[in-house]
């Protein structure tokens, strides 16, 4: 068995690496970008590359790479299935609409008038996305019609940036407020800059235009449920919303403690993470009343002790195992099996 790899700092392949050379698997790093790619893994069984929402190569051809490479029979971590919707919540819309998941109810409109018609019968406040982005920053609260107008004029205008400098710089002050330390104060000079001189994402990403999301909002939230579903084992934190903000995500303030998270979530999880048939999947979950409701999924999650303390998982029993929890390990546990078979 000989695994590629295609390394991304601050991603998962350190960790499959270091998995890979302490059980003797022999792999070599490949860049997907090449053009020859298909080629430079004839040697291999299978290819390895935790693409993300900040790499516009990859949202250029990732999933087309990914199937690709699926239909010449080799195993991609991840594969189809698990990556094609990854962030993309409106790909999830359907996605989990079709699967019966308890999506928090989207509307999605690629018409204007269509949208400003629902607009003048709705009630407010919803929630405004745009498909893509994560850790809140493209997620606003619309207070009302006249506000909501001005969402779909822009949709249907000029369109928004995939980054929002300004909203993020506006995270740097929360993180600052939160941390009171230099790394925060360092963060605002660095979220400044980028106003200035645009990252490369900033650069080469399209705007976001000819469609609207809007959400149902599911008020009195002081936290949502982040479960990770890999294999058999279901991973949770909770994470505490900003202070006067309804978001989670991005947030920072979070807690493990096995007895905070709702059954419920967990039963649902893993349902859902069968139904869709995935490697590794992330939820959200927010409570509309009673009812657990799934806000968005990810195939991919930040790396280091955000999971690394949780202390332990649940198996899709709903029982619960003590352990030190690596996520990259347990997605190289399954995934080398599967590359087996
Ligand atoms: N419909 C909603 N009602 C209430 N809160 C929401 C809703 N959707 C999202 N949130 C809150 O906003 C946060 C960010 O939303 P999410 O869709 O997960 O975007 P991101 O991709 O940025 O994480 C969530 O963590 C949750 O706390
Ligand atoms: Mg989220």
């Amino acid at each position: 068995m000989k695994l590629a790899i295609h390394p991304h700092e601050n991603g998962f392949s350190d960790r499959w690496i270091k998995y890979c050379e302490e059980k003797g698997i022999a792999y070599k790093i490949v860049s997907c970008y090449d053009s020859d790619i298909i080629q430079q893994l004839d040697d291999c069984d299978a290819l390895m590359w935790n693409w993300n929402q900040n790499d516009f190569r990859a949202a250029l051809m990732a999933r087309q790479l990914t199937i690709s490479l699926e239909l010449r029979g080799k195993k991609m971590f991840p594969d189809f299935k698990t990556s094609w919707h990854h962030d993309d919540k409106v790909g999830q819309k359907y996605l989990l609409e079709a699967l019966d998941a308890p999506l928090v109810k989207t509307h999605i409109f690629y018409v204007k008038e269509q949208a400003e018609k629902w607009l003048d019968q709705t009630t407010f406040p919803k929630v405004w996305k745009l498909r893509g982005g994560a850790g809140s920053i493209n997620v606003k609260l619309v207070r009302s019609r006249a506000d909501a107008q001005r969402y779909v004029n822009k949709a249907f205008g000029r369109g928004f940036p995939q980054i929002d400098g300004w909203g993020r710089l506006k995270d740097k002050f929360w993180v600052l407020k939160r941390d009171k330390n230099f790394n925060a104060v360092k963060g605002i000079f660095k979220g400044i800059a980028r106003l200035i001189i645009p990252t490369e994402l900033a650069r080469f990403s399209q705007r976001e235009k000819g469609y609207i999301y809007f959400q149902d909002f599911a008020p009195n939230n002081n936290h949502d449920t982040r479960l990770v579903v890999i294999g058999n084992r279901c991973v949770g934190v909770r994470r505490y919303v900003r202070e006067n903000d309804f978001r989670a995500s991005g947030s920072g303030i979070k807690a493990y403690e096995p007895e905070l998270f709702d059954k419920r979530c967990i039963k649902i999880a893993f349902d859902i993470a069968k139904k869709l048939d995935v490697q590794s999947v992330a939820f959200d979950f927010i409570w509309d009343g009673d009812d657990p409701k799934i806000v968005e999924i990810s195939y991919t999650y930040i790396i280091g002790p955000f999971y690394d303390d949780c202390p332990g998982y649940w198996d899709d029993n709903l029982q619960w195992h003590p352990d030190k929890v690596n996520l990259q390990y347990y997605q190289m546990e399954d995934f080398i099996k599967y590359v087996a078979k």
